[in-house]
């Protein structure tokens, strides 16, 4: 089983960008967290972060046919990504959306993710470990 770990803008920012919000975890300590956690899983995790709304969508489009599943933490563009949205139903695999921070306890236009309306499911608020529960539960997905 094969899984794209796809991070939107500013992710590459994490362990100095707002920390009271995002921890201070990097990226790179994200992604150590993800491999470990798979290979528990036994899954085959790759990982890619782009600043672009069109690379997400390039990523997610060649995705088809060679991943199993995608973990897509689209950062702002969940907010406002028809396109992306548009992406996640094309493609012929899952996508479980994921956020570090609860995007329901924070600003009003955060708390609508027009991405999330074409993902499996949600995983909000756990730090790090919304990618945990997040890549757990694209496989029960998958396996279902
Ligand atoms: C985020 C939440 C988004 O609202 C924000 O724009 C991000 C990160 C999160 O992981 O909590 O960049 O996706």
């Amino acid at each position: 089983m094969k899984v794209m770990v796809v991070h939107g803008p500013n992710l590459n920012l994490l362990g100095s960008r707002e920390v009271d919000i995002y921890g201070d975890q990097t990226l790179e300590d994200i992604n150590a967290l993800v491999t470990a956690a798979a290979a528990d899983l036994g899954v085959e995790v790759e990982f890619h972060q782009t600043q672009r709304e069109g690379e997400i969508i390039e990523l997610l489009q060649a995705g088809s046919g060679r991943v199993d599943g995608v973990l897509l933490n689209p950062a702002a563009y969940s907010h406002t990504s028809r396109a992306i949205a548009d992406t996640i139903r094309a493609v012929d695999y899952p996508v479980v959306e994921v956020h570090l921070s609860n995007i329901h306890a924070r600003e009003e236009w955060r708390r609508a993710s027009v991405t999330a309306e074409e993902a499996v499911g949600v995983v909000t608020g756990f730090g790090a470990g919304s990618y945990v529960v997040g890549l757990q539960a694209l496989k029960r997905t998958l396996e279902a």
